[in-house]
């Protein structure tokens, strides 16, 4: 079954063609960084009118490099995501889906991003630990069974994605914060400026805006910051990041006795993220499946990955609602784990 992908959530204009949920025949993703950077950040309506002008060629060039095959639905995202962005990617899939007969599923975006790493291993399957963690999410969510979602833990105030975001800006190191944070901390020395790692003892949930703000003061103790200076406070500020999101997903895998852990969301592509979680998880005989990096940040093939299993489900019949929800947190739990056996520290 080929999967017809679109995703337009926020300011990536996204296609591609999944078969049978895993194999991607062709992803093609139009970035609009280059036209928020300016405003370090992403302008709803600049966003909503550059997809408009840029989803046809998208899913045009996505089909042309599947080449000759026949699709047999479309998967698109309904939300969370800006409201008008959203209704570019839904109104286009309606259409095409009217036209041509095919039908058109809505798709959870947190829910892509969970299940991205299955792009990458065929053989993955549930029960498995999910940690998301992208621009506007940080969730720790239990998988037991395909299409069962338990809340494990969500960050309380920023996500961290936000978080590297604004620690950029802070510096002037233009936007998206992540990837440039990231080369900068590789080059830095993270003993030489250490941050409070906010643990929240007592509770699977994350916040990074305290140590937002003890980056926002660290900066404001002298006038001008050398470069070298800048990329310790970066390793300094990563290190913190890093620690908390590996600590605890490792520790709520153990307390849940789950063997597999799997990671997804524009985040995920943190090199020290990456390797912490790979060298930590071996210690304590955990298996961690990393979205790759080109599938971490926005893409269409994980919204016809997820498209694929929900057709696949009973779901399907009375599940499939395209209304556009641009909420931050869909309801798609089916409920909260309670916070149990809680380690105090990393
Ligand atoms: O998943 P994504 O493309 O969009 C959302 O759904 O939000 O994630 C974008 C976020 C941005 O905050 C960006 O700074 C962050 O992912 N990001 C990174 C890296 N690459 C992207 N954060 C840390 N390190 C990276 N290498
Ligand atoms: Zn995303």
């Amino acid at each position: 079954m080929n999967i017809l992908g679109i995703e337009t959530s926020c300011d990536e204009t996204a296609a591609a063609i999944v078969k049978n949920g895993r194999q991607i025949l062709s992803s093609v993703v139009s970035t609009q960084i280059p036209l928020h950077q300016p405003y370090f950040g992403v302008v709803p309506e600049l966003a909503s009118r550059t997809h408009v002008l840029t989803i046809n060629r998208v899913i045009d060039e996505t089909l042309k490099k599947a080449g000759k095959i026949s699709i047999d639905a479309i998967g698109v995202t309904v939300g969370p995501g800006l409201a008008g962005a959203l209704l570019v990617g839904k109104m286009t899939a309606e259409a095409l889906g009217w036209v041509r007969g095919w039908p058109v599923v809505g798709v959870n975006h947190i829910e892509g991003h969970l299940l991205s790493p299955l792009l990458d291993d065929p053989d993955l399957k549930p029960p498995f630990l999910g940690l998301v963690v992208s621009g506007g999410h940080t969730e720790l969510i239990y998988v037991p069974r395909w299409n069962t979602y338990e809340l494990v833990g969500r960050t309380r105030d920023d996500a961290a994605g936000e978080a590297f975001d604004k620690v950029a800006r802070m510096m002037d190191l233009g936007y998206p914060g992540g990837p440039v944070v990231d080369k900068m901390a590789a080059q830095g020395h993270a003993a030489r400026c250490l941050f409070p790692k906010p643990w929240l003892p007592g509770t699977w949930d994350f916040s990074f805006s305290g140590l937002k703000t003890a980056v926002l003061y660290r900066l404001r103790e002298k006038k001008k910051w050398s470069l070298a200076q800048k990329k310790n406070v970066c390793a300094g500020f990563q290190e913190a990041v890093v620690d908390i999101l590996v600590g605890k997903t490792l520790a709520a895998a153990a307390a849940l006795k789950i063997k597999t852990v799997v990671v997804g969301g524009g985040v995920a592509a943190n090199s020290r993220l990456r390797s912490q979680l790979t060298s930590k998880s071996r210690e304590k005989n955990i298996r961690v499946l990393l979205a790759s990096p080109h599938f971490c940040t926005d893409n269409a093939a994980m919204i016809a990955s997820v498209a694929y299993f929900k057709l696949q489900s009973k779901l399907k019949k009375n599940k499939n609602d395209l209304r556009i929800q641009p909420q931050l947190h869909l309801p798609f739990y089916k409920g909260r784990l309670p916070a149990f056996k809680i380690p105090v520290a990393s």
